[in-house]
């Protein structure tokens, strides 16, 4: 391996992917993308010749067995997330893998068998752990002012899913990951469901950590895709933390400066502070604030030896058990304990 960069090669190009990861990888001096695969050959020569990738294919063993990569990424249906990233890991390649990994929680546990047993790991693209925002108020959580963790409400309104199952795979995944980040494993929930109508789905969720905190993940799919909604409230036995839309960060406290994030503005006044990613976040769209740079520089790193991966595939396990449990604590009308 370069001691200055990793070897990765990327599978999928379509929406996700060349809109929000691979315009990062130019500014991830670690990520030296050797090689682009789609199924669909136009998309993986696009990909290739946009993002600088000397090689393209159209067919995942032929690229692994020619390319040799140091590492994978792997954006494209969630089925295919299990079956490629298997390919990946029983050859003992890291892999970065977008949400979710697979469709059911034997599936993922089969992908985390496969990195054990290959001696290789999974990374699962949860952005929101890099979003500065979210990172900043982890970061707060941890000093004194804060107190013990109390609650975590985690809320989103999404665009139309015809089941809560999906809505929940594909979309609250992020926002379960996110109460994990900040809160630690989940021991307990009992859930309410609502079938509305095609398209609109509710869930409200009642969470018992299992360092005793309380929470709530309350989801709909009742918005637009174009006007989706988040919202974060934390709170400790001495300050609490809301996070707009893992964008900004208001942290009502007493204390002064807090964060110390890399290349963090921060900006507010009385006891109220704000942060915002540097300028890359806003010339290339929202990628650094979002944290979709963080998740590849992360993935890159790691490769290298220099970070240890994460958040990992056990991490989604955890993340896709509790969706399960979610569903349910719906059916049974009963609290369910997680393993
Ligand atoms: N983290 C986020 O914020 C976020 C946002 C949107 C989508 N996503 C995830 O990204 C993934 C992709 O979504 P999308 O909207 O880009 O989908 P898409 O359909 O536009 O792209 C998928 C691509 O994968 C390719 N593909 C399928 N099977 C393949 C195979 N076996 N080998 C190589 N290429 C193959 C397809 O040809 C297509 O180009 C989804 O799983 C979704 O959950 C994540």
């Amino acid at each position: 391996m370069s001691t200055q960069s990793a070897r990765i090669a990327f599978i999928g190009a379509g929406n996700h992917s060349t809109e929000s990861l691979y315009p990062n990888i130019a500014h991830i001096p670690e990520f030296d993308l050797v090689a682009v695969c789609d199924i669909v050959p136009k998309k993986a020569q696009y990909a290739a010749r946009r993002y600088g990738a000397p090689e393209w294919f159209t067919d995942v063993e032929t690229m692994l067995e020619q390319v040799k990569p140091e590492g994978v990424c792997v954006c494209g249906p969630a089925e295919m997330h299990y079956a490629v990233g298997l390919q990946a890991l029983r050859r003992g390649i890291p892999l970065f893998v977008e949400k979710p990994p697979a469709v059911s929680l034997s599936q993922v546990e089969e992908m985390v068998n496969a990195a054990n047993q290959h001696d290789t790991w999974g990374m699962v693209g949860f952005m929101k752990r890099f979003a500065p925002a979210n990172v900043v108020a982890k970061e707060y959580m941890s000093q004194a002012d804060f107190g013990r963790l109390s609650t975590i409400t985690l809320i989103h309104g999404s665009g139309p899913y015809n089941d809560i199952k999906r809505m929940l795979l594909f979309n609250g995944i992020h926002m379960i990951d996110l109460g994990r980040y900040l809160g630690g494993d989940i021991a307990s929930v009992f859930a309410y469901g609502l079938h509305e109508q095609p398209g609109v789905q509710a869930v409200s969720a009642s969470l018992r950590f299992a360092n005793g905190a309380v929470g709530q993940l309350n989801m709909n799919s009742g918005h637009s895709w174009s006007d989706c909604y988040e919202m974060t409230y934390v709170s400790g036995t001495g300050a609490g933390i809301v996070i707009d839309a893992s964008r900004s960060t208001e942290v009502m406290s007493a204390a002064g400066r807090f964060a110390q994030g890399e290349g963090l503005q921060l900006y507010g006044w009385s006891n109220r502070y704000y942060v915002s990613g540097n300028m890359a976040g806003w010339a290339s769209g929202g990628h650094y604030t979002r944290g979709y740079w963080g998740e590849l520089n992360h993935f890159a790193r790691a490769v290298m030896g220099q970070v240890q991966p994460g958040p990992t595939l056990e991490d989604a396990a955890q993340a896709i058990e509790l969706i399960e449990a979610i569903e349910r604590s719906i059916a049974t009308g009963t609290e369910v304990q997680l393993g």
